[in-house]
């Protein structure tokens, strides 16, 4: 009877020796512009500090990638981006160990868009927006998202500031304009990134508020320019028909050139062939 009930104990003792180890909890992968990062939760375990081990599944056989950490986290940036990889994580304690927990990520399908840069500035009532695509983990520095996927867009939100009316607008490009806005107003814009083939959004970027300036469409030295030029030409015509006009008469002994040109023009208005392309060339 009480040989019995030891071994009965001893058995008890033995087996939750062996089975005791409990799993990583909520394992979960976070992955943002690649970066991946294998996450998850110490399960309780009273008798002592856990140590875990994370492997990837390459070729049929599993790689280790970290052993025997104490963190609760494990990095997978270096995996390859494209194809479906398997992943597991146990626990360990001492000389046992949980079960494997495993999650399959396909990191291309899987991963977040993290939110782009932007810079804003404000000309006269537009604002002019220029996108910076988020940067890939792992990767020299030119390499973007907007280059792993096939369709690539922004969505441009904006909104005056202190109203709930906002706008989307979705650009193609790395540069946008948001044109006739309220003079005098604030504006503020966030982003994001946006496949079209996948309808899949990332995440927003902070707002940027900027102030719109005065209405010009046209700045004033534009103005001026134009002025100028039409003034110019008005001259050159005006010039130009006198001079036809008193060779016209001249030929007709009408009037002499001499009586309808300033004295500065008689010498050039004679003879009426250098007078001629004079003209020709003024007006080319
Ligand atoms: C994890 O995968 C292994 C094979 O790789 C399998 O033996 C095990 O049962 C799986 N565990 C779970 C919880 O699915
Ligand atoms: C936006 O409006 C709020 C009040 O509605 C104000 O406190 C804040 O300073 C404004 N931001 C900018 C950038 O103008
Ligand atoms: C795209 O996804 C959004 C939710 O993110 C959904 O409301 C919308 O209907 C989807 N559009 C298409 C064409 O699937």
């Amino acid at each position: 009877m009480r040989r019995s009930l030891r071994s009965w104990l001893g058995g008890c003792l033995l087996m939750s020796a062996l089975g005791l180890v409990p799993p990583p909890k909520n394992v979960r992968m976070k992955s943002v512009n690649f970066k991946n990062i294998l996450q998850w939760e110490l399960p309780a375990f009273p008798e002592g500090t856990l140590t875990f081990t994370a492997q990837y599944q390459s070729y049929r056989k599993f790689q280790d990638l970290c052993t025997s950490t104490a963190f609760t986290e494990c990095d997978f940036s270096s995996l390859s981006k494209y194809g479906d990889h398997t992943l597991r994580v146990r626990a360990e304690f001492a000389d046992e160990h949980s079960d494997w927990v495993n999650i399959t990520f396909c990191p291309v399908d899987d991963t977040m868009i993290g939110p782009p840069g932007m810079q804003v500035e404000a000309l006269a009532n537009s604002l002019h927006l220029r996108f910076l695509a988020p940067k890939i983990e792992n990767e020299p520095e030119t390499w973007t998202m907007r280059n792993i996927y096939n369709s690539w867009a922004y969505n441009v939100q904006y909104w005056k500031n202190g109203s709930d009316e906002k706008w989307l607008t979705t650009c193609q490009y790395d540069f946008e304009v948001l044109r006739d806005l309220e003079p005098w107003t604030t504006y503020c814009v966030r982003v994001q990134g946006f496949l079209p083939e996948r309808n899949k959004t990332g995440e927003w970027s902070k707002p940027v508020c900027e102030q719109t300036a005065n209405d010009d469409t046209a700045p004033s030295w534009t103005v001026a320019i134009v002025l100028a030029a039409s003034v110019c030409a008005a001259l050159l015509l005006l010039g130009c028909s006198a001079l036809l006009w008193c060779l016209y008469k001249r030929t007709k002994h009408v009037f002499s050139p001499r009586n309808c040109l300033p004295q500065h023009l008689k010498e050039m208005a004679w003879p009426s062939s250098r007078t001629l392309v004079i003209c020709l060339v003024i007006l080319l």
